[in-house]
């Protein structure tokens, strides 16, 4: 199916249906919105639009829809996969969702926010404190990413241990469909079987489904009592055994579990200003632990100490620190969460976010460590990231002594290739929680078998049949349409 570039009418319908607020042709203001957050992917559009409703998304899918004009919905453009950067086409219409930020409602009674697709992660996280409540998802950009965001990806973050992925805690949605009709599924029914799951959909469909203007979120209790632990110690291997031993002391206390390797830690101490070593010697691994407790519950700390106590005397870990209140615990976090940001700092990289079964996962970093530099001499493996899931960002920076870009051009795709070959030999995905977007799509085509990938395009077809929404993202082109 042709998609078409918008025609100078379509452009004005459309600054009329939007008010000067709501749609723009000028470079100076598209500029920001056009490259992705690594700053790797450049785009071009035709205009970029920010409705104030559903009902302009609404009316601007209609017009898209009638002169198969591409859609690239976008919301706080920190997609780790390119998945909101339009093409070089310059043909498409850029659909911010930034302006749609009202949370519509939020009931402590109900455990329920409604939340349109603008909403930023870290205001939705204020509202639900505000009641007594929180909302468990959390990641390194909850400053810029947003509601619409997180859902198309599925976000993964830090607290998926307990509360699972962005899925997890959808319990309703609106959307606008790929030829404009509404589908009104914001209420927050927990139980509801007419059917295919049409919210679960749009969870992780990247925006080639259709517009996620809103929706219903799960609240959760807010935790009256938490222990952040930063600890040092040998491997991996030993990293799961004190996970295991620390859900056997507090239930399903621990919400965090996430592991940085020492020259991790080092990039950022180097690039992120205010930071310090948040143990006196170095390690091979750290490891951040969050557990938290409710009300009257067992004191997360108490056991904190006692397990990390037990573990360094048995010699399971070498050192460990927990902080002492909030502005330690937010000091440990900020070095986690910062891993991703001191690495664009310190140049570009291959990017992987691979997931494997948990109890192969330091296995996995070991085995993956030794072929990626056996096959590339002098390049350096950082993984870090989500170990209690089974989901680490295992990335590969080019040897000291090379320039990096060329050297990624020449080798990236093939170190990419190993490391996802690696992934899938073991059971695993080569996109735990990125999603695919542009950047992983020859490596989806390449890794998945073909019932996954027809199925993909069946829905893809049934759903959006002139292809307008979201074009060269998440759903590989059908074998005979590969290279058009
Ligand atoms: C993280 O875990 O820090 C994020 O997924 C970001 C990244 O992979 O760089
Ligand atoms: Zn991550």
């Amino acid at each position: 199916m042709t998609l078409l570039a918008p025609d100078d009418a379509l452009l004005a319908r459309l600054a009329e249906r939007l008010g000067p607020r709501g749609f723009t042709t000028d470079p100076a203001d598209m500029e920001p919105w056009l490259t992705d957050w690594r700053g790797r992917v450049h785009g071009k559009a035709a205009a970029l639009l920010s409705p104030a409703s559903t009902a302009q998304v609404v009316d601007i899918v209609r017009m898209a829809a009638d002169a198969r004009v591409a859609i690239v919905p976008q919301g706080g453009n920190s997609s780790m996969v390119a998945g909101a950067t339009p093409s070089a086409s310059g043909t498409a219409l850029l659909l911010s969702l930034r302006r749609m930020r009202a949370i519509r409602s939020i009931s402590e009674q109900d455990g329920v926010a409604v939340a349109e697709a603008g909403v930023v992660l870290s205001d939705l996280h204020d509202a639900a404190a505000a009641i007594g409540r929180r909302f468990p998802l959390s990641l390194g950009a909850k400053g810029t990413a947003t509601i619409g965001g997180l859902v198309s990806t599925n976000a993964g973050g830090v607290q998926v241990l307990r509360f699972g992925t962005m899925r997890s805690l959808l319990l309703g949605i609106e959307a606008v469909l790929p030829d404009g009709a509404l589908f009104d599924g914001i209420s927050a029914l927990r139980k509801d079987n007419r059917g295919y799951d049409l919210r679960q959909l749009f969870a992780g469909a990247e925006g080639t489904l259709g517009i996620v203007t809103a929706a219903s979120l799960r609240l959760y209790p807010a935790a009256a009592q938490r222990a952040v632990a930063w600890i040092g110690l040998a491997t991996p291997h030993d990293a799961l055994a004190l996970l295991r031993r620390l859900e056997r002391a507090t239930g399903d206390a621990i919400e965090s579990f996430e592991i940085v390797p020492d020259d991790g830690l080092a990039l950022v101490l180097r690039h992120i200003p205010g930071v310090r070593a948040p143990l006196g010697q170095p390690h091979a691994w750290h490891v951040l632990v969050e557990a938290t407790a409710p009300e009257g519950g067992l004191d997360p700390r108490d056991a904190l100490e006692r397990v990390l106590g037990d573990a360094i005397e048995s010699g399971l870990i070498e050192d460990a620190t927990i902080a002492a209140g909030e502005g330690q615990a937010e000091a440990l976090w900020k070095l986690r969460e910062s891993m991703s940001e001191a690495e664009r700092i310190d140049g570009i990289a291959a990017k992987h976010d691979v997931s494997v079964p948990v109890s192969l996962m330091p296995d996995f970093l070991r085995s993956a460590r030794d072929e990626v530099e056996e096959a590339f001499p002098g390049a350096r493996v950082l993984a870090f990231g989500h170990l209690g899931d089974g989901n680490v960002h295992f990335n590969v920076r080019p040897p000291l002594a090379a320039e990096n870009a060329a050297w990624l051009a020449e080798h990236g795709a093939a170190v990419s290739m190993l490391v996802h070959d690696l992934a899938t030999a073991s059971g695993g995905s080569i996109s735990a929680e990125h999603g695919i977007g542009q950047t992983k799509l020859a490596e989806f085509a390449r890794t998945a078998d073909p019932a996954r990938l027809a199925a993909l395009r069946a829905i893809k077809a049934a759903l959006d049949p002139l292809g307008i929404m979201n074009p060269g993202k998440l759903v590989p082109l059908a074998p005979d349409a590969q290279g058009q």
